[in-house]
């Protein structure tokens, strides 16, 4: 497929872009990014996100927790001539920052339960929607650089105001920046920020 100026593979294993990712991809081209920038793509998936950053001349870290994921959004930048590293992983572990912009188009909807194959990683995102949260969190107060910027995304259908909570926890301000209303929920965009800033 072609997106965002980017040819994109897709693989049967790997989330294929879809109205959650183009949301925040609009909300990404609000963001002033470009040479010198860097940034890290959580749950790169196809690598649509990454890419479109490195495309704007950051440096950029894509991470998944599917191999398949990483193998994919590899030749997806060879694909499309742009440098981007990629590492199988889980959240920010793999890193260390500073990052200027943190993205993460997560697994958002609330499910009980384990989650079982490397698919359904994609949207499977535990209790109230946001299992992975405390974790990603306590990883984005570690590596998001001073003046840096995280862009995650979250459904109606998920615990929003818990995801607020937990980020202030961890002196982060989450604030909406961009909607779109689905036939059975409103997809959301929040762009988090240090508090102390
Ligand atoms: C909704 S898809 C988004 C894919 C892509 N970023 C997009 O917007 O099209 C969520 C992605 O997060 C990945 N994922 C799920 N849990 C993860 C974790 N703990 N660490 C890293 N990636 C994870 C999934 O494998 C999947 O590729």
């Amino acid at each position: 497929m072609r997106l965002a100026g980017l040819e994109l593979e897709q693989h049967a294993e790997v989330y294929p872009p879809a109205e959650d990712s183009e949301l925040l991809l609009a909300a990404l081209d609000l963001l002033d990014i470009g040479p010198g920038d860097a940034a890290c793509d959580v749950g790169t998936g196809s690598g649509l996100l990454g890419l479109r950053m490195a495309a704007r001349g950051a440096r950029v870290v894509a991470i998944d927790i599917n191999p398949h994921a990483a193998r994919l959004a590899r030749a997806n930048a060879a694909r499309n001539r742009l440098g981007m590293a990629v590492v199988q992983g889980s959240l920010l572990a793999p890193v260390r920052g500073p990052f200027d912009v943190v993205t993460f188009n997560p697994p958002y909807l609330p499910v009980q339960g384990e989650t079982r194959g490397e698919l359904p990683q994609a949207w499977e995102g535990g209790a109230g929607g946001i299992g992975w949260a405390r974790l990603f969190l306590a990883g984005l107060q570690r590596v998001l650089g001073a003046g840096g910027r995280g862009l995650v995304l979250l459904s109606s259908l998920g615990d929003q105001e818990a995801f607020v909570a937990l980020a202030l926890e961890r002196g982060l301000m989450a604030v909406p920046v961009a909607q779109r209303k689905l036939a059975w929920e409103e997809l959301q965009v929040w762009r988090i920020t240090r508090s102390n800033l």
